[in-house]
């Protein structure tokens, strides 16, 4: 396993993280645990934000908290001077919660209900980013008659998809989010929000897609938003001051996934942004990018319980840990792929190929096949490397699992921010109503 960010090997054969040893985590916290290098996680804030304040361009860093939400993140988040992407009346509630500045905070969604934008509305936050036709008169409706105007940005689905190595016009074309480009929808959500004068538009949003490696698909973008952005203030006279990048930059889950610095990638993606602007006799907006993962994903690790093992002659030996799909989806839903390590027995030669299963009742419960590891045995503490982002922001509770606790480490301390979910926590939410009777 490579080791991301403060994470060591002890003398005496431990794994640390931020100088604090995964054993005596795991001793006073349980398994499964997630650990937090809260360092690596500012590290990674910064290596976005100095790019964008040495060019000089207006620019916002927006966390997109749906790879991982606590009231914690969020006060880190904004402490480093970013601002919040929520999702959901859960993120923002959360977001609240943490005390964020909310006109630091933009609201995301396909399907924002009436509840939804009406909490965004009167919480005041920064930006909503609209998405289809339906939310536009919704929320003109909400807004009607307010002495503010609300400032929205058009969410528009440029035709890029990022995964396919080939940015072909009817890629992300078909798509749930945004307002689609080729097909003229979003000159006319344009003038349909210009019809609202509760509502003001304030500027684009596209977003390409995720775990991208290759930014050449960004500069497609760009400069499609570019021209777009030329060709709104040009014929519907509008005045725009934002453009919004999206998230999507990759990071290394395994050894063999090749990212550049997240640092150089913004600086080449700024460069193209502006020379696509330039050609099209604008300069700059305010930039915004809206990273999840290559925040959190690297900073994080879980920590297990090696419980029980099987062997199957000449197949395959089985190992299973007190998680496992409950906390980590990832490859039950993507396939992913994932870097192990004993974190009791560091130094120990890995000399065993085995398999690791949760312990959920599904075969599909798998958190990597084919690891190479000190052949392990019951009472050994398994770290799963890379499982910051995305993991427990899609927990379950499958099985009636306990979601697990989360810490933040930094510089030789450890600090609780989400505790385990408890048995009584798990039955909380079910009643006994009496049955409800129709007629006499
Ligand atoms: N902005 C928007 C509008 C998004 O939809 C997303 C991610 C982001 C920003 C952040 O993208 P990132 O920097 O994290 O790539 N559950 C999947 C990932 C889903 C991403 C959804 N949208 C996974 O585990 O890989």
């Amino acid at each position: 396993m490579h080791l991301h960010g403060t994470s060591k090997i002890a003398p005496e054969g431990h794994l640390t993280i931020a100088g604090v040893s995964a054993v005596s985590l795991a001793q006073r916290y349980g398994t499964p645990l997630i650990v937090y290098d809260e360092q690596l996680i500012r590290t990674r804030m910064h290596e976005y934000l100095d790019p964008l304040r040495a060019s000089g361009v207006a620019h916002a860093v927006v966390y997109a908290c749906k790879a991982f939400t606590s009231v914690a993140m969020c006060r880190l988040a904004a402490e480093e001077g970013l601002w919040l992407d929520v999702v959901s009346a859960g993120e923002l509630h959360t977001a609240l919660t943490a005390k964020v500045d909310p006109s630091r905070i933009l609201m995301h969604g396909n399907n924002k209900t009436e509840a939804e934008l009406k909490m965004a509305v009167e919480a005041r936050i920064g930006l909503i980013v609209v998405d289809n036709f339906d939310e536009i008169e919704r929320l003109a409706g909400i807004t009607a008659g307010a002495t503010e105007r609300t400032n929205v940005l058009l969410r528009v689905a440029p035709g890029v998809d990022a995964h396919t190595h080939e940015y072909i016009a009817t890629g992300k074309q078909d798509s749930k989010f945004g307002f689609d480009l080729q097909s003229g929808q979003v000159q006319r959500a344009v003038q349909v929000i210009l019809k609202h004068s509760s509502l003001q538009l304030v500027g684009l949003h596209s977003h390409i897609g995720s775990q991208i490696f290759d930014v050449d698909g960004f500069r497609v973008a760009a400069e499609r938003m570019a021209a777009l952005y030329a060709q709104i203030e040009r014929e519907f006279r509008a005045s725009l001051s934002i453009l919004n990048l999206g998230g999507g930059l990759g990071v290394r889950y395994t050894e063999e996934d090749m990212m550049p610095p997240i640092d150089r990638a913004v600086a080449g993606i700024l460069d193209v942004t502006q020379t696509a602007f330039a050609a099209n006799g604008l300069t700059l907006p305010m930039i915004m990018f809206e990273p999840g993962r290559s925040l959190v994903a690297e900073a994080g690790t879980t920590l297990y319980s090696v419980g029980s093992r099987k062997d199957i002659p000449s197949i395959r030996s089985y190992v299973a840990v007190d998680g496992g799909m409950t906390d980590n989806p990832r490859l039950a839903l993507y396939g992913a792929r994932y870097e192990a390590c004993l974190a009791n027995r560091m130094l120990a030669p890995a000399d065993k190929t085995v398999s690791i299963a949760g312990k959920c009742c599904e075969s599909g419960d798998m958190l990597i096949w084919d690891a190479v590891l000190p052949s392990p045995e019951p009472g050994d503490l398994l770290a799963v490397s890379c499982t910051g982002a995305y993991n427990y922001s899609m927990a379950s509770n499958y099985n009636r699992m306990a979601r697990p606790a989360v810490v933040f480490v930094r510089d030789g301390q450890a600090r609780l921010v989400l505790r385990r979910e408890t048995l009584a926590d798990l039955i909380s939410l079910d009643v006994d109503e009496e049955g409800s009777h129709e007629g006499p």
